[in-house]
């Protein structure tokens, strides 16, 4: 007996703190999701009205109930907006909450606001919602961060800076055609997005629990004025699925990996060891103790920012993988991973398209790196090729040849006398020297989608019409 005693003693200890009134308070801890999922009240609130228009429209509460209801809801809707609503965790979620305050305002009609539904179909209709609208916004930031690149790019057709491979110099290009790859890949983003919204555009709501329902419904009117393309088919699939989710998790964990690959060269490039771009002082701290310093803090948290958006998406993910059909309360958190990586992607978006706005580049210093490192060796080659007739290989043989004399005697391929060239080759003529200047070098790329100034401006009205 003394025994048992202390060993309930021990395990309310164990509960410790807020949990110390016991299974109650765990089970309301773990249960409820009104601390995050308020966040949902506006789409909560919508689908409801679209839900209660619906049953009388089809007859199935009356035009008097549905008006006290819809009247109820709006009054709910601009208490939560100022502020003035009691979020309750006894209450659970969302849309419980909702409901026992319409019950509150309006009396027993409220209780007819449920006929033909589920929180299971509700739930998955205000998050679709969420997801959407959503979506629809990264959408609109991409596309400002689209517009800030593609007028850095046309500034920077002509602005020649080192292309690197490895981070070593490999080939000149211009800073508008490296603009340009970014354009590339926030574009490919902007249609993965646009075909994410298309994919979730199909309304959850008359799936009900997870069969549908035997009363007579109108999905279509629904769907319609919840502004869905269409409802769903499947009651079953409609509950149980979170692709919308997974999916906007991993169009986000995509563009985050390029917004970090874009932080992570600007962090490259505004040290003082390469120089090529000063960023504002809205994007970049001072140091605490070294006074000389400019960090870029705001890229390199937009790096960081991206390993939580990787980790809402393996989250989500997990949490669905093991899932029997239909709907299952692991489902609940869900909400929690968009939301984090929701923010995280707005603000790494507005911070990039802020930062690309405001640097300075110092084109002086691109130009500088962009002659250095043997960058010209390939038009060098491509010479012997063309003026020559030496097979690619040889030429490659040859120009090797030209730029191990140039590293011993310290200087650029260009500085090299004739006489030095013609003892390596001697059908090089003066001629050559035309092809060694970086400028020469870049013009020379016409290929389609190359980095000539005359392509990069091709690149970018194409964009421009593009949207
Ligand atoms: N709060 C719940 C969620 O977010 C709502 C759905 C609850 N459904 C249920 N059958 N318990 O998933």
């Amino acid at each position: 007996m003394a025994d048992d005693t202390t060993d309930t003693k021990s395990s309310n200890q164990m509960w410790g703190g807020r949990f110390a009134s016991g299974p109650d308070a765990i089970m309301e801890e773990i249960n409820a999701s009104i601390g995050f999922d308020k966040k949902l009240f506006a789409q909560d609130i919508r689908g409801s009205i679209a839900h209660a228009t619906m049953l009388a429209h089809q007859g199935i509460i009356s035009t008097d109930d549905k008006d006290k209801i819809v009247h109820g809801l709006n009054t709910i809707l601009s208490e939560i907006e100022s502020g003035n609503f009691e979020f309750s965790r006894q209450l659970e979620d969302i849309h419980m909450n909702v409901e026992a305050r319409l019950a509150t305002l309006i009396g027993p009609a409220a209780g007819r606001l449920h006929t033909a539904r589920s929180r299971n179909d509700q739930v998955a209709l205000d998050f679709r919602l969420w997801v959407k609208e959503e979506l629809q916004k990264t959408e609109q930031m991409l596309t400002n961060l689209i517009a800030a690149f593609l007028d850095r790019a046309e500034e920077h057709a002509e602005s020649v800076m080192p292309g690197f491979t490895h981070l070593q110099t490999a080939q000149p290009v211009t800073f508008g055609h490296h603009c340009m790859a970014y354009v590339e890949m926030f574009g490919r983003d902007r249609s993965r997005v646009r075909h994410a919204i298309e994919h979730l555009d199909e309304s959850p709501i008359g799936a009900a629990a997870l069969a549908g329902t035997g009363y007579p419904i109108d999905r279509h009117m629904t769907a319609k004025a919840l502004g869905f393309r269409e409802p769903t088919r499947n009651s079953i699939d409609t509950v149980s699925d979170r692709d919308f989710a997974i999916e906007f998790l991993s169009i986000a964990a995509i563009a985050g990996m390029h917004l970090s690959r874009l932080a992570e060269e600007i962090v490259i490039w505004s040290t003082p060891q390469f120089g090529f771009v000063r960023l504002s002082d809205a994007f970049s701290t001072g140091s605490s103790i070294m006074p000389q310093k400019k960090n870029p803090d705001a890229a390199e948290l937009v790096r960081a920012k991206t390993g939580r958006i990787n980790g809402s998406l393996v989250a989500l993910l997990t949490i669905m993988k093991g899932l029997p059909l239909a709907y299952s309360k692991d489902m609940q958190e869900d909400k929690e991973q968009v939301f984090d990586a929701a923010e995280s992607l707005e603000l790494a978006i507005a911070a990039m398209t802020g930062m690309v706005r405001d640097m300075t580049v110092n084109t002086a210093r691109m130009k500088a790196a962009a002659g250095s490192g043997y960058s010209t060796a390939t038009d060098l080659a491509d010479w012997l090729v063309r003026e020559a007739g030496l097979p690619f290989r040889d030429a490659h043989h040859v120009t090797g040849r030209a730029v191990a004399l140039a590293e011993s005697k310290d200087c650029d391929l260009a500085e090299l006398p004739l006489s030095d060239l013609q003892a390596i080759h001697p059908d090089i003529t003066d001629k050559v020297y035309g092809v060694l200047t970086v400028e020469a070098s870049v013009a020379s790329r016409k290929s389609f989608g190359g980095t000539a100034p005359s392509e990069v401006r091709r690149q970018i009205a194409f964009w421009r019409a593009r949207n």
